[in-house]
């Protein structure tokens, strides 16, 4: 039986670069800080016009090019984001309106920085169930509507961009995604979160429905305290390269494959010493491993699908290539998913 396999990539990148040294001037912090810290040396900024929905639905439009599908050919299309301009209607209702997609149903997954892998290893069931079925998935991020600018600890990490596949049924046996395995850990939710705008109500609050109401709480969550980016970068550290290595041993176990045997690492892109200290533990060749954080920063579910496509235009990918993509990000979630490349 065949296989679901990505069909076709795409992304879309905002053209306004925002450099280390433009961020020295708003905060204080250095290049050569972020550089060596991080190894970001710029990132993308959405403008007014770039909305979430806006850009992932250009990624998914270069990713059905690609796939040679027509929009009408879509049954279902999946946005993994933290970071929609809206609540409700989902980012994917919105994507779907922008292509013209109306065959396709339409929703969004959340699982922070691995809800691309989250979403993709959905698809695969999805095309597991019907090989019929064509999927477009999307991983997109505007995270600087949701960073704290004041906040040096989190505003030098994050950027926005897209980046999108579409997955069908494979033309053959061979090739194709063979094993993925998705975890998380709510009891950590504290080290990396972002409140909803407010999240609770505040009068609940404030004594539970038999307590006195202070209706002065209304309102008294600012912007950088409620709704932004709050983490505490050391242990979010510790965790994502442990719990991305655990992922990858474990799949590599269950499919029977060695890591030598790899031709691309695709992982998360959080930080450059989160990959070269996993890179250390695995005892991989670093060649193996795509890299792009110093160009956008950590884009969260857009991170790997966006590297994914420049690892695909750049032709890093050929028939038969066993490619691994990893994950971590808040909630705690991580994963790792290895593919046979079609
Ligand atoms: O997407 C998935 C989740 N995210 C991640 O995977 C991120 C994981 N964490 C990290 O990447 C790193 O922990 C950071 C890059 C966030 C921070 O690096 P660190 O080496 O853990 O630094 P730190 O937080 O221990 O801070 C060291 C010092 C502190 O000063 P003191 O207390 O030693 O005086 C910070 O206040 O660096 C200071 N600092 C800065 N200095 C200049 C923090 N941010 C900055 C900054 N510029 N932007």
């Amino acid at each position: 039986m065949s296989k679901p396999v990505i069909l076709g990539t795409g992304s879309c990148l905002p053209e306004r670069v925002l450099a280390n040294t433009d961020l020295e001037k708003m905060v204080d912090t250095s290049d050569e800080w972020i550089a060596s810290r991080t190894g970001i040396r710029e990132r993308r900024i959405a403008g007014n016009n770039q909305k979430t929905s806006m850009i992932a639905a250009e990624a998914g439009r270069q990713a059905m090019k690609m796939a040679g599908l027509s929009v009408f050919d879509l049954d279902v299309i999946m946005v993994a984001t933290i970071s929609s301009e809206m609540t409700m209607p989902s980012c994917a209702c919105l994507v779907q309106k922008e292509l013209g997609a109306v065959n396709a149903y339409a929703f969004d997954l959340n699982a922070a920085c691995s809800g691309f892998l989250y979403s993709l290893d959905l698809a695969d069931k999805f095309v597991r169930a019907d090989p019929t079925k064509k999927i477009l998935v999307i991983g997109a991020e505007t995270l600087s509507s949701r960073t704290n600018w004041q906040d040096r600890n989190t505003c030098v990490l994050f950027g926005d961009g897209a980046g999108a596949c579409v997955v069908g049924a494979a033309d053959n046996e061979q090739n194709g995604i063979l094993c993925s395995k998705l975890f998380s850990d709510g009891s950590l939710w504290e080290l990396l979160s972002m409140n909803a705008a407010p999240s609770m109500n505040p009068y609940l609050d404030n004594g539970g429905l038999e307590g006195p109401v202070d209706f002065s709480r209304l309102g008294s969550q600012t912007e950088s305290e409620g709704s932004c980016i709050h983490m505490v970068g050391k242990d979010v550290f510790k965790y994502a390269v442990r719990a991305m290595e655990d992922a990858i041993d474990t799949v590599l176990t269950e499919s029977h494959i060695s890591l030598h045997d790899l031709k691309l690492l695709i992982p998360h892109q959080a930080n450059i010493r989160i990959l070269n200290n996993l890179a250390e533990r695995l005892d991989i060749d670093r060649e193996k491993i795509y890299i792009n954080v110093q160009k956008y920063g950590n884009t969260s579910a857009a991170s790997i699908p966006i590297a994914l496509d420049e690892a695909n235009r750049e032709g890093r990918l050929q028939q038969g290539d066993l490619l691994l993509m990893c994950a971590f990000g808040g909630g705690f979630t991580w994963g790792a998913m290895v593919m046979s490349w079609q």
